[in-house]
């Protein structure tokens, strides 16, 4: 029997999982139900044999065995994946600001009702991070995790390597619809430091509060700081770094200086990238699409297609930690 699933919104990243479901027509898959406000302006052709809605409930009274949210934010977003979870669903989502601020009542609610709670779509949209710290790199005890988790900035920082200012690659990323109207989530460092709290917890063991992490913005950045850095063989790219030191883990998120030899150097545009270091194994880099419906589609449907799979894994207990690290721009990564 295939699964049920039902989805929560459908916009871009809602359409794209919808699209690759459909064209998977995968046996062990079925979607059943779409929930969007204004169904009519959202309906599609392509999209055989579902039930659309604007209510909720029909949702989580439907005979769904996975619900996906993809409508973003804490409210009411909260509040739909708890009651999904009671109800004995599966649940399925890409909303870092949620897992990052309830994600561990949320997994104990999950285990209380016997069900999954997976968000691989929560960082770094379509690479594989969560999914590869959860099997892949289970075996190793990781000590530093260091990473490019907002393309936004990325491509901001990246582009002013070559002497552009941050005004006009502002409106480029604005122009391109990478950055909101208002960018602050992106370069003020906010949107990189919830998923910062996610993979600390994943790879490091350790509970952060999210408000502990000092963020500084890319917007101070300007031309003579890329010269400076240039002496130093080294550019800037917008960083956040975790690592455990002595009692407590030192951990930011900022522009900060990179080693040309450094491979988060040569991330370029949107491209977000994530360096683990494992106590066994050593360096092991993930770089890909951090973002945009199709990306972090997949790896929506790779969580769905785990749980299909009896293969979905629980994230391991991790400890209350503190938080050390005031921010200068001289902090290396290599
Ligand atoms: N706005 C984010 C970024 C993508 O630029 O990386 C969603 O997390």
């Amino acid at each position: 029997m295939p699964l049920k699933v039902a989805l929560l919104g459908f916009g871009t990243v809602g359409a794209s999982v919808a699209r690759i479901l459909n064209e998977r027509a995968s046996a062990d898959l079925t979607l059943t139900h779409v929930f969007n406000r204004n169904v009519s302006r959202k309906r599609v052709d392509w999209l055989p044999g579902v039930t659309w809605t604007e209510d909720p409930e029909q949702i989580f009274a439907s005979e769904a065995d996975i619900i996906m949210e993809l409508v973003g934010g804490l409210d009411p977003a909260g509040a739909w994946v708890r009651r999904a979870l009671s109800s004995g669903k599966s649940v399925v989502t890409a909303n870092k600001k949620l897992i990052a601020a309830q994600g561990i009542e949320l997994e104990a609610l999950a285990r209380q009702h016997g069900v999954h709670l997976l968000y691989g779509a929560a960082v770094a949209g379509g690479i594989p991070v969560i999914p590869g710290l959860l099997s892949g790199l289970a075996g190793d005890r990781v000590v530093r995790l260091e990473g490019i988790l907002n393309g936004t900035s990325n491509f901001i920082l990246s582009r002013m390597e070559g002497g552009a200012e941050y005004a006009d690659e502002l409106a480029e990323a604005q122009r391109r619809g990478y950055a909101e109207a208002d960018p602050t989530e992106d370069v003020d460092g906010f949107d990189a430091r919830a998923k910062l709290v996610i993979l600390s917890r994943l790879a490091l063991g350790v509970n952060l509060s999210t408000e502990a992490i000092t963020c500084q913005s890319i917007r101070q950045v300007g031309a003579i700081d890329f010269a400076y850095a240039k002496d130093l063989g080294c550019t800037i790219r917008p960083i956040a770094r975790a690592d455990v030191r002595g009692g407590g883990v030192l951990a930011l998120v900022g522009p900060m200086l990179v080693p040309l030899s450094s491979p988060l150097a040569w991330s370029r545009g949107t491209e977000n990238m994530v360096l683990l270091t494992g106590h066994y194994g050593g360096d092991v880099v993930f770089s890909g699409h951090g973002a945009g419906g199709n990306p972090t589609a997949v790896a929506v449907v790779s969580d769905l297609a785990a749980i299909s799979a009896g293969a979905a894994r629980r994230t391991p207990d991790a400890a209350s930690a503190s938080v050390t690290g005031e921010f200068e721009l001289r902090h290396y990564v290599r």
